[in-house]
């Protein structure tokens, strides 16, 4: 015999996703990846291993870089996220981007929304600024690229960095008047 949904069947989630408010009842083990992907049809957001494994499905939950396919949507309640539809259209990815281009930090472009993502929480900080090219492997080492060799984009996300943090340059003092 088969019964009605029960009302603790869906939930109720309010979060804000690239900016927008946005209201929707899901089901309580809803994957964050499927919420953002068929619901929301943002599809920049990856989905590989679908295991927490290779870090495609990465965006940004409060600003921390989580796996949107190890986070259920309901646990979003109240939180803001931002996937790499809005951090283009934000242009606070403009520069990775570019140095992603110009550092061959891509071929098919699959692990790339979720490198950019991971390395957008890095750049923020602005601890990064004495990271080294070793450090941001390690800090990298939870996405996982199939085509490049990694090579190109630590290279792009150091590049990145340095110009984030260069400092200013010193105003030299005018000589005698
Ligand atoms: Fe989420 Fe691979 S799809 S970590
Ligand atoms: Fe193809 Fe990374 S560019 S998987």
């Amino acid at each position: 015999m088969s019964t009605a949904p029960a009302a603790s069947d869906v939930v109720s989630v309010n979060v804000v996703v690239n900016g927008s408010p946005t209201h929707a009842v899901v089901a309580p083990r809803l994957l964050l990846s499927d919420f953002l992907r068929k619901q929301l049809m943002l599809t920049g957001t990856h989905v590989g291993c679908e295991h927490g494994v290779c870090g495609a499905c990465t965006v940004l939950l409060d600003g921390m870089a989580v796996r949107s396919c190890l986070t259920l949507a309901a646990q979003c309640n109240g939180a803001e996220i931002e996937t790499i539809e809005g951090a283009t259209a934000s242009g606070q990815a403009a520069d990775l981007q570019q140095a992603f281009s110009e550092n061959h930090a891509l071929q098919c472009g699959f692990c790339t929304p979720g490198f950019i993502v991971s390395a957008l929480e890095i750049i923020e900080d602005p601890a990064s600024a004495g990271i080294s090219p070793n450090e941001l492997k390690e800090l990298l080492a939870g996405n996982l690229c199939r085509c490049t060799g990694y090579a190109g984009i630590i290279r792009a996300v150091s590049q990145v960095i340095a110009d984030r943090y260069k400092p200013a340059p010193s105003t030299s003092p005018s000589g005698p008047s």
